[in-house]
């Protein structure tokens, strides 16, 4: 009967994008400035600079704009507007959610605000309570001419200060926005300030945002509040794998954690495919073990390589060849930058650049903080040296 019933549990890992965690760890500073910025637009009349989370794939930026989304529904009864920028159109898709939210703020009850998260992403809100999802339409002239992001905003705002609720934006992929929109939204939002809007701004980027700076992107955003995000300290990497499995009663002992920890190397999106697949592997025990980590090991491998590969194969020869040289660099830098890649090559760094730019418009390859290149997909250079070799 018992081992039925522990057959029949759901696995609480969630492999995959935008898949939101069970047990979120770690990025305590990151939500302690979001926590923050929420109460200073609350309470101090100030419209506190936007955050922005830039990081690699799978990192969690969006699942942290997420936690930030459940601080301002949880603490201050907030609704979060969410846009997702694609290469067009995210001022248009903006101005129709902050009208929708508008909507639903006009019948917001100040003495029953729902302490929930409310995140418009549609016309239709979706609202989670304790994990219960549910949705409010909102009702909507749909003969209601679309006004401009600056009047959108201006009204909405107004609708929430007269309703004692403010509002959280969160916009994701920014990397993907045209620069004419990106200098739209960064006025919009400028124009705000001196009003003291109740309004918080958190953004999530790829690192390639940070290109556009110098001129590219608006002074607003240039001067917002900056995050890197990057793999997971290895005491949040425990927490992230074994938290789970103990809040779904089968606990990981501590050597299967070890293990699980050394395949996905405090990679968010690993730790899920790890968690994922010990727990499959475990079906009719009572703990994780081991060796049940062990036996999951190969699909746990086979899952993150389909990932490398697909960038892989998404390159030319020459390409590969700069993404092999970059590899092997990284044995002896921690950051290796175009002159390191370069001189793997036996090239001049000007004969190769054009490769590393053509990887980075790519997105397979980023440039960090501090000049030096790096896969967008954590454990990747690791997966290039083996597949090299095996050639
Ligand atoms: N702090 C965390 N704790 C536990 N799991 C996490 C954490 N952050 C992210 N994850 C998991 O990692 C995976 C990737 O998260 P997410 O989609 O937010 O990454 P991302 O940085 O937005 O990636 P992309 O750049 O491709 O959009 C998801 O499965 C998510 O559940
Ligand atoms: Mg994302």
């Amino acid at each position: 009967m018992a081992e039925t019933a522990a057959r029949r549990q759901p696995n609480p890992y969630r492999p995959g994008f935008n898949q939101a965690p069970l047990v979120f760890a770690g990025r305590e500073e990151i939500l302690d400035a979001a926590g923050e910025a929420l109460e200073v637009a609350a309470f101090d009349g100030r419209t506190p600079r936007p955050l922005i989370l830039v990081g690699p794939r799978g990192v969690g930026k969006t699942v942290t704009l997420g936690q930030i989304a459940q601080i301002a529904a949880v603490q201050h009864a907030w609704p979060t507007v969410h846009v997702e920028a694609a290469a067009h159109g995210m001022t248009e898709t903006l101005s129709a959610r902050l009208r929708t939210a508008r909507g639903l703020l006009e019948g917001w009850d100040p003495a029953d605000r729902p302490r929930r998260r409310t995140k418009i992403t549609g016309a239709k809100v979706q609202a989670q309570a304790f994990g219960f999802g549910g949705g409010i339409e909102v009702e909507r002239d749909p003969t209601e001419p679309a006004r401009d992001l600056g009047t959108e905003l201006r009204e909405t705002m107004t609708t929430a200060m007269k309703r004692g609720a403010g509002l959280l934006l969160t916009l994701d992929e920014l990397q993907n926005a045209a620069p004419a929109e990106l200098h739209a939204l960064g006025g919009v939002l400028q124009e705000g300030v001196p009003e003291g809007w109740p309004l918080v701004t958190a953004i999530a980027a790829l690192p390639s945002l940070r290109g556009k700076r110098g001129g590219r992107l608006p002074t607003y955003l240039e001067r917002a509040e900056w995050h890197t995000l990057d793999t997971l300290p290895s005491s949040d990497a425990r927490a992230a794998l074994s938290g789970p499995a103990e809040r779904s009663h089968r606990p990981m002992s501590a050597e299967a954690v070890e293990a699980l920890l050394a395949l996905s190397g405090g990679y968010p999106y690993a730790i899920q495919v790890a968690g994922h697949f010990a727990w499959r592997a475990s079906h009719g025990s009572d703990v994780i073990t081991v060796e049940h980590a062990r036996a999951a090991e190969p699909r746990i491998a086979a899952d993150l390589d389909q990932l490398f590969l697909s960038r892989w194969e998404d390159a030319s020869p020459r390409e590969r060849e700069y993404l092999a040289a970059l590899a092997a660099a990284e044995l002896s830098h921690p950051a290796p930058n175009g002159g390191h890649v370069a001189a793997v090559l036996d090239e001049r760094v000007t004969a190769v650049s054009y490769l590393r730019d053509r990887l980075m418009k790519k997105g397979t390859i980023y440039r960090d903080g501090t000049g030096g290149l790096r896969f967008i997909t954590p454990g990747m250079g690791e997966w290039v040296r083996r597949t090299a070799e095996q050639r």
